[in-house]
């Protein structure tokens, strides 16, 4: 049952049990999801998710050292996350290859002209691949050409690989897990497919490591490698974590985003307007000022992560007891609480 299902049928703050002993709480209220963040002021973020990809890491420490960012909790996620985002949120980076990404989605705006596809998703997830490479690693991966369009290609393999890793996550973190005493079939199927997301990106650090030239812009990548705080294994974690984390999100995020635009054209025609008024032609590069006043476009972003929000939500385990609706919310164990937002 989904979020919304859970929240017509119970209420706006609903416990669960899937695990015998293990609650979950669904919280929808905005003022009950103000009160756990602000529980959280001050203290790290403690997440339960992502358990199998933690244990894959932490057993080859001799490639990362640790879950990386997305299983890893106190202090030594802030570590990661405090460098991270530094220049993840640098606004010149999104400048710097506005240009680049411009040119990926007039490819792929092309190439969606003369393909009779009935289904564009796997379009959409070799061009959210190409921009992931180009921005982290500065690596033109040619993901929308005829050749990496081959199910064996470096490009294909990495969809499959993320995909099968994502759609195992959920499952591997719930249910008895016996995944951590013996290799069951779901986790051998996750371990083949980190284990080629893993040499993918093992090979994209290594080359830009040794890479010398210089460059006007720089990659997430060289960024993070001239970081004297951080080291290779961490960066190798990065680079999984952004190619795991880079394609699904938005692929489905798009493909939501066409679907209502498909079913109101009310919105389409004002999309499209927008996108007349800003730009001469169909070829008109997209400039910093052309985001600036995309605001209609923006919304409609921001309206399909509403109607269909690709995470379940944001799960926190309670560092403290919160009131929520009137009901008190352990801390610990029993405190996991899925923030849906
Ligand atoms: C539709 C787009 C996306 C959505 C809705 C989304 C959603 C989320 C959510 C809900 C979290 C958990 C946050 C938390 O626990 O506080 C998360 C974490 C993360 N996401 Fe995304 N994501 C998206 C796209 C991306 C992309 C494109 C990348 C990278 C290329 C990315 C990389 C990450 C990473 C590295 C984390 C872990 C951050 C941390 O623990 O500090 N995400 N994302």
């Amino acid at each position: 049952m989904n979020g919304l299902s859970k929240l017509k049928r119970y209420g706006h703050l609903v416990r669960e049990e899937i695990v015998p002993g293990e609650s979950v709480v669904w919280v929808f209220r905005p003022e009950d999801i103000a009160k756990i963040f602000k529980a959280e002021a001050g203290l790290h973020p403690k997440r339960r998710s992502h358990l199998a990809l933690l244990k894959y890491r932490t057993d080859r420490s001799n490639i990362y050292n640790n879950g990386g960012l997305i299983s890893t909790n106190g202090t030594e996620w802030w570590r990661l996350r405090r460098e991270f985002q530094k220049v993840l949120s640098k606004p010149q980076n999104v400048i710097d290859y506005l240009e680049d990404t411009d040119l990926v989605v007039q490819e792929f705006v092309r190439l969606c002209s003369h393909e009779k596809a009935d289904d564009f998703l796997s379009l959409f997830s070799r061009l959210f691949l190409e921009l992931t490479c180009l921005v982290v690693f500065d690596i033109k991966m040619q993901s929308l050409s005829e050749k990496e369009r081959h199910q064996n290609s470096r490009s294909s393999r990495l969809i499959n690989a993320a995909f099968t890793t994502n759609s195992a996550i959920l499952k591997l973190d719930n249910g008895p897990m016996l995944w951590r005493f013996f290799e069951t079939p779901l986790y051998k199927k996750m371990r083949r497919a980190q284990n080629y997301m893993e040499e993918v990106a093992l090979e994209m650090v290594t080359q830009k490591n040794q890479d010398t030239s210089i460059c006007g812009k720089q990659s997430l990548l060289e960024q993070y490698l001239k970081n004297e705080t951080l080291d290779i294994k961490d960066i190798v974690g990065m680079a999984c974590d952004m190619l795991l984390a880079g394609v699904d999100t938005t692929t489905y995020t798009t493909a939501f985003a066409l679907y209502h635009l498909a079913k109101n054209t009310d919105a389409q025609e004002k999309l499209r307007s927008e996108a007349t008024a800003l730009l001469k032609d169909r070829t008109s590069p997209i400039t910093p000022e052309t985001l600036k006043n995309a605001t209609f476009t923006k919304a409609v972003l921001k309206e399909t992560f509403r109607m269909n929000p690709i995470s379940v939500g944001i799960g926190r385990i309670l560092q403290t007891d919160v009131v929520l609706s009137g009901y008190r919310v352990p801390r610990g164990k029993d405190g996991y609480v899925i923030v849906t937002i």
